[in-house]
């Protein structure tokens, strides 16, 4: 069964921006990336895929520990007690560099040294 649907899907397709945490030697470390770039790229049904410009040390976390959690929300979806919901994302994460997807990420963002490609195991919702 698809892991991004129903309520995630809806917050992934209106969110503005995503936070991305990974866990580095000395605790955690939060990055971020756009909503639209994410939809650019397309919201696959386990798959998000981001451009990734710089995400050094990320990289280097990921290494480590493929861990990953996002956090994404949109006022424009509905939450349980009024206006708004976000969804944790939780997963495992990687830095690509050559192959199919960087393929896809360069032809929309020519400056991208590879894309950030996270495998999605659960997404549950925060409101
Ligand atoms: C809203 C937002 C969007 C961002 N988009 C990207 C992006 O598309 N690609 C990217 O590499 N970094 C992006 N960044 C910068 C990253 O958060 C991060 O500072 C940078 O990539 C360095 O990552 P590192 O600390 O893992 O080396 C964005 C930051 C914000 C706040």
């Amino acid at each position: 069964m698809a892991k991004i649907e129903g309520i995630g899907r809806e917050v992934c397709e209106t969110t503005e921006f995503v936070a991305i945490v990974t866990q580095g030697e000395d605790g955690p470390h939060v990055v971020g990336n756009w909503g639209g770039y994410l939809r650019a790229l397309g919201i696959g049904e386990d798959t998000l895929v981001f451009p990734a410009g710089h995400y050094v040390r990320t990289e280097q976390n990921l290494c480590r520990n493929n861990r990953i959690e996002l956090l994404v929300a949109s006022k424009a979806v509905r939450g349980t007690h009024g206006p708004g919901q976000g969804c944790l994302i939780r997963g495992t994460g990687e830095i690509v560099t050559t192959g199919d997807i960087v393929a896809s990420v360069k032809a929309k963002f020519p400056w991208a040294r590879g894309a950030l490609v996270v495998r999605v195991e659960e997404v549950q919702t925060q409101l």
